[in-house]
């Protein structure tokens, strides 16, 4: 059964959002709960229980200029696992009208009382850092942006609050931001994301959302994941090429399958790309990759 049913899907097109309480199934969250104790150590124990010591770099920013180590590949299995699970890739994938994909976002967004990311934000959509130009209500240009919580949300930590594209039916969504003064039915029509662990808020370039303050001494711990379509270079909040350099990223690349590197951009099998001089130069780079998809739709080519 699909964990993204009918009823959110008609709920995205209706409002601009949706969200899928228990999204994760209980081996992704405990899995991706003990890679990011690793990761961000004491961010965990403290989100679960806050009569516990904070972390200790808990006022550290953990923002997108600042995110090298918190930024997909990560190490262990299932936050990439996760970045790329079927259903994610699959919503977009019918969101964007059937378009090739591209992953152009994942990173950990972590934060509590105090900490730099603790604001009341005003009510904006994100198009203003993930594309050069103005996304279309047009399903070709349509990106989709996930936040998946790893810790519990309620409503003293900070949720996430979004508003009903019925509250916004105008043709041109510009400005991107509102104050309260200027749009308060946004504000007042807000609803903030409060979910168990393991649960899916789902919105696009187009859905106005803002987040709030911390209203206890708590944390909370989410992802970023986003997608948009391949085709169009105007796209994307990051370069994967800036972060190729690492290890880390090397050993994705080795094992992933040719469909996941294409999620980063990576050339397919069968493109005019692949040459004898590039098949040789990749395998010289990516040691341990399986090149043989690439060098059998060459030899296909002819
Ligand atoms: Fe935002």
């Amino acid at each position: 059964m699909r964990r993204i049913a009918k009823h959110h899907i008609e709920h995205y097109h209706e409002h601009g959002y949706a969200i899928v309480e228990g999204f994760l199934n209980a081996d992704e969250l405990s899995g991706a709960r003990g890679e990011l104790r690793d990761i961000l150590p004491g961010w965990v124990e403290y989100c679960d229980d806050p009569t516990r010591p904070k972390p200790p770099d808990w006022d550290r920013s953990g923002g997108p200029g600042n995110v090298f180590g918190h930024r997909f590949p990560f190490p262990g299995t299932f936050l990439n696992a996760i970045t790329m699970h079927p259903e994610l890739v699959e919503f977009a994938h019918r969101a964007a009208g059937g378009s090739e994909l591209f992953c152009e976002q994942s990173h950990l967004h972590f934060k509590c009382k105090g900490h730099p990311a603790d604001q009341d934000q005003v009510m904006h959509c994100d198009y203003g850092n993930h594309t050069l130009a103005y996304p279309p209500n047009l399903p070709a240009y349509w990106q989709t942006a996930y936040l998946l919580y790893y810790t519990d949300v309620t409503e003293a930590h900070a949720p996430t609050a979004v508003c009903s594209r019925q509250h916004y039916p105008e043709r041109i969504l510009w400005p991107a931001r509102y104050q309260r003064e200027r749009r308060p039915e946004l504000y007042d029509n807000e609803h903030r994301i409060v979910v168990p662990a393991g649960s899916l808020f789902i919105y696009s370039m187009r859905t106005f959302h803002r987040g709030t303050p911390f209203h206890a001494d708590v944390g909370r711990l989410g992802q970023f994941i986003t997608y948009a379509p391949a085709a169009w270079r105007w796209l994307g909040i990051v370069g994967w090429s800036a972060y190729a350099i690492k290890r880390e990223f090397r050993d994705w690349i080795e094992q992933a399958t040719p469909a996941q590197r294409e999620m980063l951009g990576f050339p397919p099998p069968g493109h005019s790309y692949w040459t004898a001089e590039t098949l040789d130069g990749v395998s010289a780079r990516y040691r341990n990759m399986d090149m043989t998809p690439y060098r059998d739709a060459c030899s296909r080519d002819g």
